[in-house]
């Protein structure tokens, strides 16, 4: 029987698709066999309940190189836990440092504390999206508390050279807070080996975990006492207090934990730490190789970012003379069955830099399940709207 072709999903820097079994199964199990809240009663549900997030908490400080769980603070999504940092930690006088290839998740927030007195200098990268440390140096104040940082790119994948840029920083005395939105999971990143201080990371993405989850890494140069919390209430800790705990991870994880989310994590997680992030990143970096290697041979298909497997993620944007992005979009998706993302992905600045502002690109983007077969197909349908665009 032949039906439509089963959809290549290629949009995996906006959420990965599919998710291994075991997150299902975790979560399934949470909702069906555990179902109470953690930490707020001393039930065994809610024990089991509280092991849950544990886990959670555990295998995230053992991805991120930390002894400490307590550490990782849950948030809804990666966008949340950025704006923590960021409102948390900046305030008027202060001066803080972010680069040209940035999501609008941190420039959003940047530019509202600009309005209101915070100092903003953006670093500029290279049309490929390359930023030089230097720049970062260059742009320091004695008033600098921040460098914030993504380290890929949703655009176009490049890699930003954290580890270098936080040995600046460190240097002149400010943090830094990475946007690891698109690295965790897809790249070895802990927070020692970055020498980061903050680290912002999502569930849905390369974690493999569920939308509705993410959470703030926070690294021991930080001072809790100078940490504002974005949300106050209860935590099911200190219950006889009205004041906030100023501890970790209560200070900041006030109001119900979305439980059955950090139930899929964790597994998504634990999948990965199974498997260990080199050798994901090593297929990765193999699907990348094919992408760019079948799209550089299209006439008409032009491909953004510094085209090099071994300097980005598998994301990869291009375009196609003649044709909109949005057309491209629509016509992969109607015609070919796959699924891409196109336009700006939410970071104008860094279609700017790219100089593809404010038509944007097309985006592909495998993830852990892609396969040598979806490659060919994508590949094979670009080439064929390539080719219609000429005629
Ligand atoms: C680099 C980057 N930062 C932040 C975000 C925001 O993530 P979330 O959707 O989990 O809030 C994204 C999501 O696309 C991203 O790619």
């Amino acid at each position: 029987m032949s039906g439509p072709p089963p959809v290549v999903y290629l949009d995996n820097a906006a959420t990965s698709w599919p998710k291994p079994p075991q997150v299902v199964d975790a979560m399934r199990r949470f909702l069906t066999e555990v179902g109470a809240n953690p930490g707020r009663s001393g039930h065994r549900l809610s024990v089991e309940a509280a092991r849950t997030v544990f886990r959670a908490r555990a295998a995230l400080a053992r991805l991120v190189g930390l002894d400490d769980p307590m550490r990782v603070v849950f948030c809804a999504n990666a966008t949340h836990a950025l704006n923590l940092a960021l409102q948390g930690l900046l305030r008027p006088g202060q001066h803080v440092v972010t680069t040209g290839m940035e999501h609008n998740s941190v420039m959003r927030p940047l530019r509202a504390l600009e309005s209101r007195g915070v100092e903003l200098t953006v670093a500029p990268c290279s049309p490929q999206g390359v930023l030089d440390p230097e720049d970062v140096e260059r742009a320091l104040r004695p008033e600098t508390a921040l460098v914030v940082l993504t380290h890929a790119s949703n655009v176009v994948g490049t890699i930003l050279p954290v580890r270098e840029v936080a040995a600046i920083a460190r240097r002149h005395g400010a943090l830094v807070l990475v946007d690891a939105a698109q690295s965790l999971g897809a790249l070895p990143s802990t927070l020692p080996d970055l020498g980061a201080d903050l680290l912002a990371f999502t569930g849905h993405k390369a974690l493999l975990g569920p939308m509705g989850t993410g959470g703030l890494v926070i690294g021991e140069r930080v001072d809790l006492a100078r940490f504002e919390p974005l949300v106050r209430g209860g935590t099911g800790s200190r219950s006889e207090s009205q004041a906030q705990p100023d501890f970790l991870p209560d200070k900041f994880e006030s109001g119900t934990l979305n439980v059955v989310g950090l139930a899929g994590l964790a597994a998504g997680v634990e999948w990965i730490l199974e498997r260990g992030v080199a050798d994901l990143r090593a297929r990765e970096a193999r699907l990348t190789a094919t992408l760019l290697t079948g799209l550089a041979e299209l006439p008409g298909v032009r491909v953004y970012g510094t085209r090099d497997p071994d300097r980005q993620l598998s994301t990869v944007s291009f375009t196609i003379a003649g044709t909109e992005p949005g057309e491209v979009g629509r016509r992969l998706d109607e015609e070919h069955a796959i699924a891409a993302r196109v336009g700006l992905h939410c970071s104008p600045i860094a279609h700017e830099t790219m100089g593809t502002f404010p038509v944007g690109t097309v985006r592909f983007a495998p993830g852990a399940f892609t396969t040598d077969d979806d490659l060919a197909r994508a590949l094979a349908a670009v080439g064929a709207l390539a080719r219609a665009a000429r005629r």
